[in-house]
């Protein structure tokens, strides 16, 4: 597969097996965060793993934040979030150690996070694993962040190796989302009814 037949054909799963990364194949992979664009040098991507036998007390606290961020939520989300997070190979909390006293704005140091999540993902699959970001109003709940060590959370990387039939979802065309400037605003093929 060349780079290119990589980056276009990637897709997120959530159905993953064992087995996840090993140490060593999860810094590399982790590696390819550090190449995102980062204005300032600000670093700002942090990452928790959770693994093996502490999966359970991560579901735990999952569904703890539930209660307190979705106290109306239905039993059956609930123990949908609980099963996952504590049978998912591999977890990735995807942390924000954000600055907003830097000089460079904070979206720019989440879009920071967000460029090395979308790296970990592409270097998933280029390995032979997979993976999915998930998000949900838990990832506001300071509670969690400060119980998984961080000061804020981006969402979660669900991390393992493909199993089973593997999503292969139409994509769009670029060709409606691009345009090209002449001096006049422009408009997109995308937006047009
Ligand atoms: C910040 C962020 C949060 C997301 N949260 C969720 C989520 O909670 N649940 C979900 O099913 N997909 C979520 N997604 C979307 C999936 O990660 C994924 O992009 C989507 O399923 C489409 O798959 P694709 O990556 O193959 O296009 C989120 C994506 C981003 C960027």
């Amino acid at each position: 597969m060349t780079p290119m037949d990589m980056l276009l054909s990637r897709a997120s799963t959530d159905r993953l097996r064992d087995p996840a990364p090993s140490p060593e194949q999860l810094m590399a992979i982790l590696g390819t965060a550090m190449r995102a664009p980062d204005h300032g040098r600000v670093q700002p991507w942090r990452y928790v793993v959770i693994e093996g036998q502490d999966r359970p007390a991560l579901a735990e606290r999952i569904v703890a934040s539930m209660a307190r961020v979705e106290p109306e939520a239905p039993a059956a989300k609930i123990e949908k979030r609980r099963t996952r997070f504590a049978s998912m190979p591999m977890i990735i909390a995807l942390g924000m150690h954000l600055q907003p006293e830097h000089k460079i704005p904070l979206w720019e140091q989440e879009m920071c996070v967000a460029a090395g999540a979308m790296n970990i993902l592409n270097a998933l699959y280029a390995t032979g694993f997979g993976g999915v970001w998930v998000s949900g109003a838990l990832v506001e709940d300071a509670v969690l962040a400060a119980e998984l060590g961080l000061s804020r959370l981006a969402g979660f990387l669900f991390v393992g190796t493909p199993d089973g039939a593997q999503p292969t979802p139409k994509r769009a065309d670029p060709a409606l989302f691009t345009a090209r400037w002449h001096g006049q605003p422009v408009t997109f093929g995308a937006d047009k009814d």
